[in-house]
């Protein structure tokens, strides 16, 4: 096991009608005024803003809104978002809704800080140091940004799709998770959070990093569990029971603590942002496509994690040599995504022809020369990669 420092400050106040306590935290906190982010409107629609507002007001905390925050946030909302606060002068992001609306509150909240374009964070050319208080009212379990540092943002021109990942400054300083309010989730967005917080596990759990038995057992307990209870969510919307583990399991799977002392990898995620800037795709789909073909280019390269991962999760016999027990594990994570109603391939996702090319320029352009840890793959390798997943 490495080194490792693991700060996650942040208060969880999980439950049913938790939204309720959203004023008395926020004032807690030090909030005197919030700027509230949305998306699209589900959440006015299911009466959960109205409630949120409610509650700050019983609290005695003004508030500002931002709507319209689309999946696969854009910088010019974030513009937008910076201006705005500024001139509300609001000292807390409260993002409602899923990580799209995190994301953007959180990069606005660094954004307010900063003389310069917010972007430069994102690019690496500067580093975020200090940023508003970002606190959340989560809709969805699937990204994980109610507990972690990081806040993904799409470049409109360009398309450059990039992620940011500071801990110290940009976890929540509180997230309230009431799992009803997941009920009103379409089936395929419930599907495609399963899909993210399995490969935030697995992006923690493919690592060449020797000792890291909690890790491992984490992992693949929490795995077992989503397998567990995926089903039950997909038959019965209203099953709460089933709604809460889910959305623990998406913190717990994002917030770093399946990681610690490990080397992650994060090939896949990179290589299915290429997907999502460019053809507009849901995150966790992109995700069911590439994460079987990043596993089966692996069979190839480094088979052992992925043979432990099909005996330990998927059950599968150790009898066989450990390529034939990597891909039965394989098939048997693609049954699974099908069976939620999940692409696996870039055909099912509804992309017939991908530019191989341009995907995996745009890859190396954006992450360098080389991408991921448990093999790094050179342009060539993530090809390959986009081509198995055809
Ligand atoms: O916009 P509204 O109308 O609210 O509808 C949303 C949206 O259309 C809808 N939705 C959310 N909660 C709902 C609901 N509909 C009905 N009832 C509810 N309770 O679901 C749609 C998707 O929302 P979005 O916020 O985009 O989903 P998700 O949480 O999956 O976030 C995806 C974004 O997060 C990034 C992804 O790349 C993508 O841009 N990620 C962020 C990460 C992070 N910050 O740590 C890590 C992840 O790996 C990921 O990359
Ligand atoms: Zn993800």
């Amino acid at each position: 096991m490495n080194n490792f420092v693991f700060y996650s400050p942040t208060e969880f106040v999980f439950g049913k009608a938790t939204e309720m306590q959203v004023g008395t935290l926020a004032r807690k906190h030090g909030a005197r005024k919030v700027m509230i982010v949305y998306g699209g409107g589900s959440v006015v629609r299911s009466g959960l803003l109205d409630r949120v507002k409610q509650s700050l007001l019983e609290a005695g905390i003004e508030y500002c809104l931002m709507g319209g925050v689309q999946p696969n946030p854009v910088d010019t909302k974030v513009y937008e978002g910076i201006d705005f606060c500024r001139r509300e002068q609001a000292d807390m992001l409260l993002p409602v809704g899923g990580g799209s609306v995190i994301d953007t509150a959180k990069a606005i909240a660094a954004g307010v800080l900063y003389n310069g374009d917010f972007w430069d964070f994102y690019i690496g050319k500067a580093k975020v140091k200090k940023a508003l208080k970002v606190a959340v009212v989560l809709t969805i379990p699937a990204a994980g940004s109610e507990g972690s540092g990081n806040t993904v943002i799409t470049k409109l021109d360009g398309l450059q799709k990039l992620s940011l990942r500071v801990p110290e400054v940009l976890r929540p300083v509180f997230s309230i998770m009431n799992p009803e309010l997941t009920y009103t989730l379409p089936p395929f967005q419930t599907a495609c959070g399963v899909a993210d917080m399995m490969a935030h596990i697995m992006e923690r759990y493919f690592t060449n990093t020797q000792e890291v038995e909690i890790g491992d057992r984490l992992c693949e307990g929490t795995l077992m569990a989503i397998i567990n209870e995926a089903p039950k969510v997909m038959k019965n919307p209203e099953d709460y029971g089933s709604r809460a583990n889910l959305m623990w399991a998406g913190m717990i799977a994002h917030n770093g603590t399946c990681g610690v002392g490990c080397e992650e990898d994060w090939a896949s995620h990179f290589l299915e942002h290429e997907i999502s800037a460019i053809y507009g795709v849901t995150h966790g789909a992109g995700l069911s496509v590439i994460f079987p073909a990043w596993m089966t280019w692996m069979v190839e390269h480094n088979v052992d994690k992925i043979a432990q991962y099909a005996v330990r999760v998927w059950g599968v016999s150790e009898s066989g040599d450990k390529r034939t027990v990597a891909l039965e594990g394989i098939s048997k994570l693609k049954a699974f995504f099908s069976s939620l109603g999940l692409p696996v391939t870039f055909r099912e996702l509804g992309i017939e022809n991908p530019d191989i090319d341009r995907l995996a320029d745009s890859l190396h352009r954006n992450k360098g020369e080389l991408v991921g840890n448990y093999v790094k793959l050179t342009k060539q390798d993530s090809k390959e990669i986009y081509r198995l997943a055809c």
